[in-house]
């Protein structure tokens, strides 16, 4: 095992109802920013449930925040945040409410250069203040609620890119299950693909021999294969919902990652297809992965083996065997969730290949995987194979 510090301080309020334990959570005299997205939170109740949790506070909106969240959206509210002088920010959404509300956490106050989006091309590492936040999750998947990274897009520049600063982790987060019932069945498959993913970038690597962190690993891959599906089979089962939800929170809050190589070239490979083509994040993954991980087999050898007998139960026929039917049966497990794995199932016929990798360079990911050895000339082969 590899030597870690882990640092987990975002307060979970987890299960039904915990929205009324907001005003707890938030100074009394606080002036609140509540961020959303794009009305599903009005549609579902949930704006209305915080508004009563917070009820005599200081509290103003800034709706509109899109899917894959934007730098030109995310300035208007930092403009906000100055004007009101907001001192606590309330994401109430998905990972992408949460991310921009990190974004504009950073920028309301950054001083390092006066175009905010230094904070993207210096990946957070100036960052020195931050607007505290917590956040109410409506979408389980990216594990932003309890993290201290953020992917935003720049629409001008056709960019995605991710920050870190502990300064914008959540302080807390509030889980309560019964708010993903209103999710249509295309963001739960998302979701489950998303942290399925998440949790095979930090197990598909090589061993270390951090039984802890592998175990927790498939316990978290087990979960998502059985209810994922029942996720979208059984949309009100509360106790599914419940698993699937904490899986992805435990997916992303460093636990499973502390010690251990990381991956994560196939959300470098993705973050371009969605900035180029506006895929949503999970279907990128859902692209991507089959196609690194046959290229990579040979570096991955020995922890696709354990995937395999573990997650898979596979144990007839030779390694290779084993190995191609697990990345076969992980594919599979994403066309049953609803999420194809071939760019041609979204209409991408391979042409912008050579932009996507123009991209990557651009973006200074052209030495990325647990080994640092996919080069741009390995992205291409993977890009090429997933057509
Ligand atoms: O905008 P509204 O109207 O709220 O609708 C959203 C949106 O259209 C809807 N939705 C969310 N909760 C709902 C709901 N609809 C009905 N009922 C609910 N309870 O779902 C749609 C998608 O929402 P979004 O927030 O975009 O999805 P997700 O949570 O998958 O977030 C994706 C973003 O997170 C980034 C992705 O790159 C992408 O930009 N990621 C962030 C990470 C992180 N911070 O750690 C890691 C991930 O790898 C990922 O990159
Ligand atoms: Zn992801």
């Amino acid at each position: 095992m590899q030597n870690f510090i882990l640092h987990t301080p975002t307060k979970i309020l987890f299960g039904k109802d915990q929205i009324a334990e907001l005003g707890q959570q938030i100074p009394a005299d606080a002036r609140i920013l509540i961020t959303y997205g794009g009305g599903s939170v009005k549609k579902n109740g949930v704006l209305d449930q915080v508004h009563a949790a917070l009820q005599g506070r200081s509290v103003s909106e800034f709706g509109g925040i899109e899917p894959n969240p934007t730098f030109e959206t995310l300035m208007k509210a930092v403009d906000v945040v100055r004007a009101e002088k907001i001192d606590f920010l309330l994401a109430v959404g998905g990972g992408s409410v949460v991310d921009g509300t990190k974004f504009i956490a950073a920028a309301a106050d950054y001083s390092a250069s006066p175009d905010a989006w230094h904070i993207m091309q210096t990946v957070g590492s100036e960052i020195t203040r931050a607007v505290p936040m917590g956040c109410v999750l409506t979408l389980p998947a990216t594990g932003s609620e309890s993290n201290s990274g953020a992917v935003i897009t720049r629409k001008s520049s056709g960019d995605k890119q991710h920050f870190f600063s502990p300064l914008v982790q959540p302080q807390f987060a509030v889980l309560d299950p019964q708010v993903t019932y209103s999710l249509p069945p295309r963001q739960i498959a998302n979701g489950v693909v998303d942290a399925f993913v998440h949790t095979l970038e930090q197990y598909l690597t090589y061993p270390v021999d951090a039984k802890v962190q592998d175990r927790f690993a498939e316990g978290l891959l087990l979960t998502l294969l059985e209810d994922g599906p029942r996720a979208l089979a059984e949309p009100e089962n509360y106790a599914v919902r419940a698993n699937v939800m904490w899986s992805a929170t435990m997916a992303l809050n460093g636990l499973i990652g502390a010690g251990v190589p990381q991956d994560w070239a196939t959300h470098m490979l993705g973050h371009e297809l969605t900035a180029m083509h506006g895929l949503d994040h999970a279907q990128t993954l859902a692209i991507v992965l089959p196609s690194l991980l046959r290229e990579k087999k040979a570096q991955k050898r020995d922890k696709l083996l354990q995937y395999a007998e573990r997650v898979w139960g596979l144990r007839d026929g030779d390694d290779d065997q084993r190995i191609d039917a697990a990345i076969a049966a992980t594919a599979e497990f994403f066309e049953k969730m609803g999420v194809p794995t071939r760019m041609a199932d979204y209409q991408l016929d391979g042409s912008s290949i050579p932009a996507l990798l123009e991209k990557l360079r651009e973006h200074g990911m052209t030495a990325l995987g647990e080994h640092q050895d996919i080069t741009l000339e390995v992205s291409e082969r993977i890009y090429q194979a997933a057509r």
